[in-house]
């Protein structure tokens, strides 16, 4: 700041004098009121709105994300990225002119939230039809308010009594952002929502956007892809009636070429939705780049009645300059603090037994406790009891549905089991499907008309099952009753839930034609029902969602569960190269991995037990191998293993996760370090597939250490190279980095890093 005394320019007279004096005083005041550019402070309130510009800016962690209403009254976006200074200027949005007759204004100004009307072209966030055969639905801003970390605007059509309110909420750690939309019907006739989405993440312009998706199907899931977001739309779905695992409900892009683990540019997201989802990636005509998302168009159709409302799922998107691996862990410290039951601190994972792929439906009492006491003798935490406990269920072909104790499997009830289980130190989990049922069943032989169906067509079976229509409110409530009285009347802490097939026949015949395919999204809503109120109910019981393995992954349903089963595949060298896309999109912490039997079913292939623990640890451990075939040295080995892995588990489970080497492309090696939230700890683990021509494994360059502190390396499983140091700075191990010694096939090395405390 400075009173330019030029401007007196020598003179002496008292106007002169004045005319000084206000000069400095305007500049002191201008200096108090205008932000000065290089160094503004950044603000306390994480969303803010210019009333003079009509701007709104939400900053928190690292992103900025500024949008505002234009001259049309229309949302427009202005920038989503890195963090700017709070003083940067953003002046009043104008929409953009189009590009010719053909590109109208609406398709080419980058809106926050359009419907289908006025000439849209692109992928609309709603469009909807009216009974006077009217379907043409044009937004503007109407009203916002802001609350701490939330933002509502809402929006009502030109003339229609159609309203939306756009839900902004900001996780000012992460900077990741949830949105949604909510329609309302408030004109004086019912109106369908024929496709809805939570909303348009617009990026900045650009034609060398490279997109990643994940896709797979049973026993192959979490398949890792990147192809060139090219002129045109890309739509990652499912039409299945729940997540699937053809493509998961994930992205992130980054610039082609740009970026890899740690540097770059990446706009990600995830939709919290567990039935049949959309998300289109759009290039447009001038490289306008959109990312929609919500539940699937197809089949769709909602019917609002006068007053009634239709929310969309929550859509979570966030960006990192820190390359994809700084994307992930703000998705996992998203997930471990916002979205798992108990955030933000939810409980770590016990370390569990289940005998599925030892014992598959054949459980009864004497059999499953004789497991369970080996179990304990390893240190297992929870003794799982999957399929074939309860009904007429000794195969896939008969009894779900029937939610009753096999009397024969267990002349006693569970209670003897259960009892045992406790009495060895560990808690009780139990196997359920409640979504399914088998024509050969009670239930079904009383409730045919329960399944999803078409009148009088054919009802395609799935694993010899049908899906009950949860939507109905008959459905739910015994679905509910069931398991609640199972929780009632046992002392159970975990249920597996599962969920064996896909939809078929998606009918709902006791309802109006007109409101068949609400059924998509009422569903999902019970089921989210019976999943909040069970939990509610019974506070200690904690969930899994399995579907086959990972077919029922996402954010949706990672509300009301603990952890998920990625994939009924335990081979553990086909599970480095799953885990690793896992972990694209969700935390380490929720991934249960078990250690099973060597050779695989999967591929009959040879693996140590070091090398399957070592695999299972890069997760939530479990064991799932027959314990009646294990010779005593396997209890020992596995005894250590399990011991180890408590003392790890939080780093694991809580920490941030490096992927160091990745197993992706046909890899030879594959390294993973996960760091504590302190940075005082880290645990690595190496594999390593074939050896060849005498190359030694590469040097692993740790990542996320604190550069001055010292750490004391140990190896897990005796590994390091000959001439490691025990002790050595962050800088030490992330600049110099670290040798082990693994040469071979199937390999397998850990080692971890604390701080040294003097
Ligand atoms: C699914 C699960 C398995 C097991 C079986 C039981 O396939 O993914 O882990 O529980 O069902 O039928």
């Amino acid at each position: 700041m400075r009173c330019n005394s030029n401007s007196f320019n020598g003179a002496t007279d008292a106007s002169r004098v004045y005319q000084l004096i206000v000069t400095c005083l305007s500049t002191i005041l201008m200096f108090l009121i205008a932000p000065n550019p290089m160094n503004a402070q950044k603000t306390n309130a994480p969303i803010r709105f210019d009333k003079q510009t009509q701007v709104f800016r939400i900053d928190a962690a690292d992103v900025s994300y500024v949008f505002g209403i234009n001259e049309k009254k229309q949302v427009q976006t202005l920038y989503w990225g890195k963090r700017l200074n709070d003083a940067d200027p953003f002046p009043a949005p104008k929409s953009d002119p189009g590009l010719s007759g053909f590109d109208t204004s609406v398709n080419t100004t980058r809106q926050e939230f359009v419907a289908w009307g006025s000439g849209l072209y692109i992928e609309p966030d709603l469009k909807v039809s009216f009974p006077d055969g009217n379907r043409d639905l044009v937004l503007q801003y109407d009203s916002h308010t802001i609350e701490g970390r939330r933002l509502k605007i809402v929006l009502k059509d030109i003339s229609r009594d159609v309203y939306v309110d756009l839900e902004y909420q900001i996780d000012v750690v992460t900077g990741v952002l949830t949105r949604s939309a909510n329609v309302e019907n408030r004109t004086s006739a019912p109106l369908t929502v024929e496709q809805i989405s939570s909303g348009t993440w617009n990026l900045p312009r650009g034609d060398d956007y490279r997109l990643r998706y994940l896709t797979g199907r049973w026993a192959g899931e979490w398949v890792l892809h990147h192809q060139l977001v090219q002129p045109g739309k890309t739509i990652l779905e499912s039409r299945r009636g729940s997540t699937g695992d053809q493509n998961n409900p994930w992205f992130a892009i980054d610039h082609e070429g740009d970026g890899d683990q740690d540097h770059g540019d990446v706009w990600f997201g995830a939709l919290g939705w567990s039935g049949s989802w959309q998300i289109s990636i759009e290039q447009d005509q001038i490289q306008q780049i959109r990312v929609a998302g919500g539940p699937n168009s197809f089949d769709f159709g909602y019917r609002l009645s006068p007053g009634e409302q239709l929310k969309s799922p929550d859509f979570y998107a966030g960006y990192s300059h820190d390359g994809i691996g700084g994307a992930s862990r703000l998705l996992h410290r998203f997930e471990i603090s916002s979205i798992l039951p108990h955030g933000p601190k939810p409980k770590l994972r016990p370390v569990l037994y289940n005998s599925w792929e030892a014992t598959e439906f054949k459980v009864d009492e004497a059999g499953q406790e004789s497991l369970a006491e080996k179990a304990a003798s390893i240190g297992v935490e929870r003794f799982v009891v999957d399929d074939g406990w309860f009904g007429q269920r000794s195969s896939d072909r008969a009894g779900l549905g029937d939610w009753y104790v096999n009397p024969v499997k267990f002349p006693h009830g569970l209670k003897p089991l259960i009892d045992k289980v406790h009495s060895l130190g560990m808690d009780f989990g139990l196997w359920v499907e409640p979504e399914m049922v088998n024509p050969d069943s009670d239930l079904y032989r009383k409730h045919p008309d329960w399944a999803l169906n078409f009148i009088g067509r054919p009802r395609t079976e799935g694993r010899n099952q049908l899906m009950l229509n949860l939507a109905r409110p008959d459905v739910r409530a015994y679905v509910f009753q069931a398991l609640d009285k199972l929780l009632n009347e046992n002392d159970i802490a975990f249920l597996k839930w599962d969920y064996n097939r896909n939809w078929s026949e998606p009918g709902w015949p006791a309802v109006a034609p007109e409101d068949q395919k609400k059924v998509y999204i009422e569903y999902v809503r019970n089921l989210y029902s019976i999943l909040a109120e069970l939990r509610a109910k019974h506070p200690q019981v904690e969930i899994e969602s399995c579907s086959g393995g990972g077919s029922r992954v996402d954010l949706g349903i990672m509300r009301y569960t603990d952890q998920v089963w990625p994939s009924d595949n335990t081979d553990a060298f086909d599970r480095l190269l799953m885990q690793d896309g896992f972990s694209y999109a969700y935390a380490p912490g929720v991934m249960m991995a078990w250690v099973t039997d060597s050779p695989t079913w999967v591929n009959q292939r040879n693996l140590s037990l070091e090398y399957r623990f070592l695999s299972s640890m890069q997760g939530s451990l479990g064991i799932g191998a027959n314990l009646n075939n294990w010779k005593p040295e396997d209890f020992t080995t596995a005894k250590s293993m399990v011991a180890q892995y408590k003392h790890i588990r939080e780093i694991v489970q809580r920490g941030s996760l490096y992927r160091l080497i990745s197993p992706q492309n046909g890899s030879e090696q594959s390294v993973t370090e996960s760091v504590s939230e302190d940075q005082r700890s880290a645990v690595t683990f190496a594999f390593l597939h074939s050896s060849q021509m005498l190359y030694p494994f590469p040097r692993i360059y740790l990542r996320g250490l604190k550069t001055d502190s010292m750490y004391r390396i140990a190896a897990l499983n005796g590994k390091l190279s000959p001439g490691t140091p025990d002790i050595a700075s962050g800088a030490f191990w992330m600049q110099h980095g670290v040798d082990v010694e693994l040469r071979g096939d199937f390999q397998a090395a850990s080692f971890r890093l604390d701080v040294a405390d003097r």
